[in-house]
C-alpha cells in the first residue's frame, strides 16, 4: 500500500491530537501537517500537496463545504474526510455534494477512519491517473535503475536522493532497492537501521507476496521505503537472480516508484535488475576511464535494450577537467538527459549527517537537478513553485526540524 499523507483540520487542539494519535499507528499513513482553521488547511493542501484531508465539520474560517469543494477541485486533487460530533442528514448532504469523499461521526473508531481514509484515496489516485491522460488506471510500478561500470561514480548518492525526491513529489509508495549487495550503504545515508535485509528475505522468497515484503522495508522520514543490502558481504552470494526477480515482480504490483542502486561491474544480480527496469539511468563522469568503460557499458545496453529505456546522467558535470560534456556525448554518440553538478560540501555533508540532500539542501543546484530528473520520470513538469522548496516544506512538516537546519538556504 503506498503512503497516504494527509492534512487534519481541526480548530480543537485535542481534537487535533486525537486524529493524529489514531492516525499515527497505522505505517501506511503520514500526518504531514495539521491546520486549527479553513484558509490554513486550504494553504497547506496547496503547498503540502497532501492526498487526503481529514476536516472537521465545524472547522473555522470557512465553511466545510467551501473547503471541501476548493480542495477536491484544486490541482492537486486533494480526497477529503469530514467528521462530526453529529449526524446532521443536511450537513452530510451539503458535504458530500461538495465533493466529501466520506462522513464520520464522533467518536471515531480507529479502524472505520484508517479504512475511510484509504477508501478515499484509492478514488483519489483514480482521478488523479484520469487527469493526468492516464486513462484506465495503471497499477503497476514504473522501476528505475542507477547503473555505472565505474565504481565511486555516484551511483548511491544519486540512487538515494532520486528516490527521495520521487516520494517527496510523486503520489504512491516508493522503494528504494539497495542491490549494491556486498558493500550497500544506503542506510548509512539515510540514517536507518533495518531490522531485515535482502539476506532474511532470500531465505523466504519463494514464498513472497506484498505483505511479506512490507516486513523486510524501513520506513525512512521521507516516506520513502528501503530493501537494504545485507548487513555483512557474506551473505551477497544468497541473493540470487531468482531473489531479485521476484523482489521486483513484487514490489511492481505494490509501488509508484522502485529505485534500484547498483554495484559497479556488471553482477548476474544487476542484469536481471536491468531486464525489469523501465529505466536505466547509466551513470559517468568525466574522466576518461569512466567514459571508456560507459563507452563499453553503452554499446552492450543498446544491443540488450530499447535505447529510449537508457538515460544518460553526467554526475561532476561542471568539473574543469579537460573533458567537457559535448566530449562525453559525441564520444558516446549519446545525449546526456541530466547533468548532475559536483558539490563536496553538500554531498559530504549530507552523507555525514545520515540525511539527503535533496531535503537538507533543497535549494542547492545538485538537488534541483535530481529533483528535475525524478519529475522528467515522472512524466510531470516541474511546478511553477520553486520545487525545491516544497520537499523542504514537506519534510519540515514531518518533524526533521533538528536535522534541517538548512531548509530554505
Ligand atoms: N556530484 C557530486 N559532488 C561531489 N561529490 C560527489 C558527487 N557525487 C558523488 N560524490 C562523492 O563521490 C563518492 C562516491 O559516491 P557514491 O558512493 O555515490 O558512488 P558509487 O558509484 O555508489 O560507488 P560504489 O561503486 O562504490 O558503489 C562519495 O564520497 C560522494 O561523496
Ligand atoms: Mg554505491
Amino acid at each position: 500500500m503506498a503512503t497516504i499523507n494527509v492534512v487534519i483540520a481541526d480548530s480543537s487542539a485535542e481534537s487535533r491530537e486525537q486524529l493524529n494519535n489514531l492516525l499515527s499507528g497505522d505505517t501506511d499513513i503520514n500526518v504531514v501537517a495539521d491546520a486549527s482553521d479553513g484558509r490554513e488547511a486550504a494553504e497547506l493542501v496547496k503547498s503540502m500537496r497532501p492526498d487526503v484531508l481529514v476536516c472537521d465539520v465545524n472547522i473555522g474560517g470557512m465553511d466545510a463545504d467551501k473547503l471541501t469543494e476548493q480542495v477536491v477541485l484544486s490541482q492537486e486533487q486533494c480526497g477529503v474526510v469530514i467528521v462530526s460530533s453529529v449526524s446532521d442528514i443536511p450537513v452530510v448532504r451539503t458535504v458530500m455534494q461538495a465533493g466529501a469523499g466520506d462522513f464520520l461521526t464522533r467518536p471515531l473508531d480507529r479502524a472505520e477512519l484508517v479504512d475511510s481514509l484509504k477508501r478515499v484515496y484509492s478514488t483519489v489516485q483514480k482521478r488523479r491517473a484520469l487527469a493526468s491522460g492516464g486513462g484506465e488506471v495503471d497499477t503497476k510500478g514504473r522501476i528505475v535503475t542507477v547503473y555505472s561500470p565505474q565504481g565511486g561514480s555516484g551511483k548511491s548518492i544519486l540512487a538515494g536522493n532520486l528516490a527521495v525526491a520521487l516520494a517527496a513529489h510523486g503520489s504512491g509508495q516508493v522503494v528504494l532497492v539497495d542491490l549494491s549487495l556486498q558493500f550497500g550503504n544506503l542506510d548509512l545515508m539515510l540514517n536507518v537501521s533495518p531490522e531485515n535485509t535482502l539476506a532474511g528475505l532470500a531465505q523466504k522468497y519463494n514464498e513472497l507476496d506484498a505483505q511479506m515484503m512490507e516486513t523486510y522495508l524501513t520506513k525512512h522520514d521521507s516516506g520513502l521505503k528501503l530493501l537494504s543490502a545485507p548487513s555483512t558481504p557474506q551473505y551477497a552470494e544468497t541473493i540470487t537472480v531468482y531473489v531479485v526477480e521476484q523482489v521486483l515482480e513484487v514490489l511492481r504490483e505494490s509501488c509508484s516508484y522502485v529505485v534500484i542502486d547498483t554495484p559497479s561491474g556488471m553482477q548476474d544480480t544487476t542484469l536481471a535488475a536491468l531486464d525489469g527496469t523501465d529505466d536505466i539511468l547509466l551513470l559517468t563522469t568525466l574522466d576518461l576511464l569512466a567514459l571508456h568503460n560507459t563507452k563499453t557499458a553503452l554499446d552492450m545496453l543498446v544491443q540488450m535494450y530499447p535505447p529510449e529505456k537508457i538515460r544518460l546522467v553526467l554526475n561532476r558535470a561542471n568539473s574543469d577537467v579537460g573533458i567537457t560534456p559535448e566530449d562525453v556525448e559525441s564520444t558516446l554518440q549519446f545525449k546526456i538527459a541530466a547533468h548532475i553538478p559536483s558539490d563536496g560540501r553538500v554531498v559530504v555533508t549530507s552523507v555525514n549527517e545520515g540525511m539527503p540532500f535533496v531535503m537538507s539542501q533543497p535549494n542547492a543546484e545538485i538537488s534541483r537537478r535530481i529533483v528535475g530528473l525524478a519529475y522528467e520520470i515522472m512524466g510531470k513538469e516541474p511546478p511553477d513553485e520553486d520545487m525545491a522548496q516544497f520537499v523542504a516544506a514537506s519534510a519540515k512538516k514531518k518533524g526533521m526540524l533538528s536535522s534541517l537546519l538548512g531548509v530554505g538556504r
